[in-house]
Order: structure tokens, then sequence, then C-alpha cells
């Protein structure tokens, strides 16, 4: 099974087969001819070489040109964090969630804020929405632990309710350290919340999808693509994630090669 298979299985689509590798009743001479013809959604780009996953991990531990990570910083960084009392939402979290996965990522992926299981666990998307990323993740050769992962909150809003513009202002100092220590080669929003509030806008995740943005003092290329929650709830759009899956992998190529 290709790795597109594994990924529209894994968001629960139901998988076909191209045309042509149908077997379908030859004597019927008109349908012949359309059975044979080249599904295009197959054929834009071949499969195999469309979806074989670059070796990962290895990429990450020895991306060129990268400042070896400030150890000390980090875990300051990470203590600062775990005490913090900003924002109002110091007094109802459980525990701070600092953000998983490797500080010398070069993908950094950024969700919304803690939800129940990661307030109880203290990190970031574990639930079932984390299940789902984890597997588009694997899909385009990035599994979890080669990426790092954070949100624009580090603290669980009361009943999941949206981040307000104060608790933002007051947590986004936070990301933006982190983001400067790690220097990913990607930033990736997850969801209208999150890439509204990291781009300042607006905007419907349908405007912000499909291109490059960029974020930050290092002006970060960043791609916006669904919340795998919306994706849990929302079936009808688990075919566009896998368009922008392929767009992470072209531009971090991209990113590389011109690194
Ligand atoms: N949703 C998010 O945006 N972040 C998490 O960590 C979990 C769910």
């Amino acid at each position: 099974m290709s790795v597109r298979d594994q990924y529209l299985e894994a968001l629960g689509i139901d998988l076909w087969m191209p045309r042509a590798r149908r077997t379908l009743p030859l004597e019927a001479t008109g349908a012949q001819q359309e059975a044979e013809a080249p599904d295009p959604d197959e054929t834009a780009v071949p499969i195999e070489t469309a979806v074989r996953p670059p070796a990962p991990a290895a990429v990450v531990a020895a991306t060129p040109g990268m400042a070896p990570l400030d150890e000390a910083a980090w875990q300051a960084l990470r203590a600062q964090v775990s005490v913090c009392t900003r924002c109002e939402l110091s007094k109802t979290r459980t525990q701070t969630v600092f953000g998983v996965g490797n500080p010398r990522a070069e993908i950094m992926l950024i969700g919304e804020a803690p939800g129940a299981d990661e307030d109880r666990q203290g990190e970031p998307f574990v639930g079932r929405a984390g299940q789902l990323l984890n597997s588009m993740l694997r899909a385009i050769g990035h599994p979890r632990e080669t990426v790092f992962i954070a949100n624009v909150l580090k603290c669980r809003p009361p009943g999941n309710r949206e981040p307000r513009p104060a608790e933002v202002a007051c947590c986004l100092p936070y990301l933006q350290r982190q983001l400067d220590m790690i220097q990913p080669r990607l930033l990736v929003a997850l969801g209208r919340v999150a890439a509204q509030n990291l781009l300042a806008t607006d905007a419907p995740l349908a405007r912000l999808r499909g291109q490059l943005h960029r974020f930050g003092a290092r002006a970060t290329p960043l791609i916006v693509t669904y919340h795998p929650a919306y994706l849990l709830r929302s079936p009808n759009e688990k075919r566009k994630s896998w368009v922008d899956l392929k767009f992470i992998r072209a531009e971090l190529a991209r990113a590389r090669a011109g690194a």
C-alpha cells in the first residue's frame, strides 16, 4: 500500500484503485476506454515518486548550517514557562505544555492550545487529534519524534474556548523564543486559530491554505493546513489535507536546497 493510501486509510477515507488497474468486463468497449483512461488524480504525479517519503530523522540531526542548540538556554526557557503567571490561564491549568519533539527539527508545527488531555499529560496533541497528526506526519516521512510540536498558548483555556488576544499576547514571546532557538526551516500552522494568530489576520482558513507565508524576525516560511481535530469532524476536507502535506514536503525540499 502506498504512503498516500496509508494516509487516506488512516483518515478513514475509502480507498480506490486507479481505473487502469481495475478489472472490468472488456466486452463493454465504451466502458473499456473509460476504464483504462488514467485517473487524473493518480497520474498527475506518479504516486510511487510523489509519496515516497524522504529518509526521516537522520536529516534532522545533521541539518547543515544550523547552530547547535543552546541546551542551557532551552532548559531555562522550559523552566520559565512552567511557572508562568502572565495571564489568567495559569490559575486554571493543571500544568503548562511547553512542546514536544526535536529542538533541532526542520519542521515546527503549531496548534492552538492544549486541550484536556494535553493539560493532564503536559504534552501537545496527545488525544485523537494527536493520533491523526502522527499519521499525517508519518505519511510525509517526518514522524512525530523528528519534528517539534507546540501551540500558540502554553496553557489550556477553560472549556477549550478560543484563545483571547491578551492571552496570545502574553504567550507568543515564548513561542518566538522557541522559534529562535529551534530555527526550523518550515513552520506549519494547524488550523484557523493558530494561523490567524500567527499571521495577525482574520482571513478564513480557505484563503490562508495553499500559499507560502512568512513568520517572525527570520521570515521563516509558514504553511497553513487544517487542524487535525477539524479533519476528524469534517470528513469532506480530508482529501484536501493531503494536498497540503505534499506542499509541506515540497517546500521543505526547496528550503533544504536553498540552504
Ligand atoms: N489541539 C491543539 O490545538 N493543540 C493541542 O495540543 C491539542 C489539541
